[in-house]
């Protein structure tokens, strides 16, 4: 498991009013749970635009260009015919499904430790709102092996002996292959701006980016008796340099749209969710938005999804790539390890971005 991760999130140890509840016993929406514009001042409502993320067929000849543009207009894109086996996808829903079924108290034995990542927990953004969100979630950094012998002591075999494939663990095939499918839209997003693998030295001889770092969030909205004044995850950009999502047929994630507002992430069955993050903003020289994402709930339907969060080896110094800064488009972020932006991320939250940021001469 990466110590960066724990280092930064010791800053923020979970407020007793931030503990998890089981919120499927719940039939009215506590105070605790509402929210208005106060609590978070992008609390509005989905726009009714008709413009939708863009989806994108990976095995297209024409996948590398209209990712280019889905990147710099939206900073987010849906993708299909991505090569992870759609059984493999099955298999992580099940899983995740399975572990949020299981009761509270079961829950609670891998609770994320107050001075750890891992484990099960309140939303990983929870201490920066005074209301609680309407989700559970559970992180994984490196083997979940340990959390499933708490969480299923008699049969976390099950989850370790899978069935797919080579009856390996489906966490780590799941991680696999995400890092694999990760790694070919970061070039591809990276060779839409000119980029190419000769110009980024920290990617590796192999340009697989050393094996970069990535954490695992499953996550659980459940059904909510009053869904419009509930929020399942406040809005937030992710500190990656890009996360692929996996979300099931409910629909609940919202993308900002500069001009147009949120707007619905409808879920086609097999694809994944791809966005860009801070740090992929920062090597861009900010011509890629980080795009503003949140989670609705609704009334009917649980929501699942698994998040990979993926970002670069802790020491590595992420700065604007040089063939994107000119005298005319100066550096507008100053070189950060991700370690070091974690943290201001910690203190500072969306405006961490702006700490970031170079100081301009006048
Ligand atoms: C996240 C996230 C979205 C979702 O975990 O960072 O944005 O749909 N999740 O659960
Ligand atoms: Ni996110």
């Amino acid at each position: 498991m990466p110590s960066m991760l724990t280092d930064v999130f010791r800053a923020h140890p979970i407020s007793l009013s931030h503990q998890t509840h089981d919120l499927t016993s719940l039939r009215q929406l506590p105070d605790s749970f509402t929210w208005t514009h106060e609590d978070d001042l992008l609390f509005s409502a989905a726009s009714n635009d008709q413009n939708t993320l863009p989806v994108i067929d990976l095995s297209d000849h024409a996948a590398a260009a209209a990712i280019g543009r889905a990147c710099m207009s939206w900073g987010a894109f849906q993708v299909t015919n991505h090569g992870v086996p759609l059984s493999l996808l099955d298999d992580i829903e099940s899983l995740t499904v399975s572990l949020f079924r299981l009761p509270a108290h079961r829950k609670m034995r891998a609770a994320r430790p107050v001075d750890g990542v891992s484990g099960y927990g309140v939303a990983r953004i929870a201490s920066f709102f005074h209301k609680q969100m309407w989700s559970e979630g559970f992180t994984v950094t490196g083997s979940a092996r340990d959390h499933f012998r708490k969480l299923w002591p008699l049969h976390h075999l099950k989850y370790c002996i899978y069935s797919y494939p080579f009856n390996s663990d489906v966490i780590k095939e799941y991680e696999e292959h995400m890092q694999k499918l990760a790694t070919k839209l970061m070039w591809l997003v990276l060779s839409s701006l000119g980029v190419t693998e000769a110009d980024i030295k920290w990617a590796g001889p192999n340009s697989d980016f050393n094996g970069a770092q990535a954490a695992i969030q499953l996550n659980h909205y459940p059904v909510c008796p009053e869904p419009d004044r509930a929020m399942g995850l406040a809005a937030h950009t992710d500190s990656t340099l890009l996360t692929v999502l996996y979300q099931n047929i409910t629909a609940g994630l919202q993308v900002f749209k500069d001009g147009v507002g949120w707007l619905t992430v409808s879920p086609i069955p097999g694809s994944l969710v791809v966005n860009i993050g801070d740090l992929l903003h920062i090597l861009s020289n900010g011509r890629l938005p980080s795009v503003l994402h949140r989670v609705r709930v609704n009334k009917n339907r649980s929501r699942f999804s698994v998040a990979y969060l993926w970002g670069p080896q802790s020491d590595v110094q992420i700065s604007p790539i040089w063939k994107l800064v000119s005298p005319v488009e100066p550096p507008l972020y100053r070189p950060v390890t991700w370690k070091e932006y974690l943290r201001t991320k910690a203190t500072h939250f969306n405006n961490a971005l702006s700490v970031i940021r170079a100081h301009q001469q006048e």
